[in-house]
């Protein structure tokens, strides 16, 4: 299992300054993705979701949406929370890459790229692809560009944290992150970083015609989504 995975399995991952910040960083990207259902009846996999508290947003807008989580205890979070919910199931990657070819109306996979090395992240838009139906929407968000990504993401944070109400709470986090394992992760396991053109040309050997999304998925816009149909 990747490191990263480990990461973000703790039942509160540092990377959220306090509850406040998690529920409105998944709000808002809930909310974003929401934008991309394309009918009432879609059928929408978001890979790597994280603790997804509102993924009900997404639910309400499709037919059904699947939650693919490779850390297990969030995952098991993500079970509970969502036990009861009609139009909501969750999944190991495992089970999803096993799901039936052209099964899905549209597969987000957000802020989870930098976490895979580059076969990783191959074998994942090769699934992506035999997932996706005809005319369906992949889409990949929060792609981090090389210069400067670490300052950019702390004063992103900083921003939010100011326009969201917890300000201090997030100059908290940036210093709690510092002394957490994301630092000597960082250096040993390693990020991957992409500049708009190396990310449309591994989209377009994954087999998809890609273009970079006006706005990114979420609240830091120095990083890119790319919006990919399959060719
Ligand atoms: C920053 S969170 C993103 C959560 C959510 N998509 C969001 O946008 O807030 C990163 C996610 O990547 C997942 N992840 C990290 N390494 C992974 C890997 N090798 N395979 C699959 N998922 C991975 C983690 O489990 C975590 O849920």
């Amino acid at each position: 299992m990747s490191d990263w995975i480990s990461f973000y399995d703790f039942k509160h991952s540092v990377i959220y300054v306090n509850a406040r910040h998690r529920d409105v960083h998944y709000r808002g990207i809930a909310e974003d993705i929401r934008a991309y259902v394309p009918s009432p009846a879609a059928l929408v996999l978001d890979y790597g979701c994280g603790e997804a508290t509102s993924a009900d947003l997404i639910a309400a807008a499709s037919g059904h949406l699947t939650l693919v989580e490779a850390a297990p205890n969030v995952r098991a979070a993500l079970a509970a929370r969502y036990a009861a919910h009609p139009k909501i199931s969750v999944l190991t990657p495992d089970e999803a890459a096993a799901l039936p070819g052209g099964s899905c109306d549209l597969i987000v996979m957000h802020s989870v790229a930098q976490y895979l090395n580059v076969a990783e992240l191959e074998r994942l838009l090769g699934i992506f692809r035999k997932l996706v139906k005809p005319g369906g929407l992949v889409i990949v968000g929060d792609i981090v560009p090389p210069q400067l990504a670490a300052p950019a993401a702390a004063w992103a944070l900083l921003r939010f944290g100011a326009a969201n109400g917890f300000f201090w709470a997030a100059v908290g986090g940036l210093m709690r992150i510092f002394v957490s394992d994301y630092l000597r992760l960082k250096k040993t396991v390693g990020l991957s970083h992409y500049t708009e053109a190396a990310m449309l040309e591994k989209l377009k050997s994954a087999g998809f015609n890609a273009e970079r999304a006006p706005r990114n998925i979420g609240h830091n816009q120095r990083r890119m989504t790319f919006l990919c149909r399959p060719a």
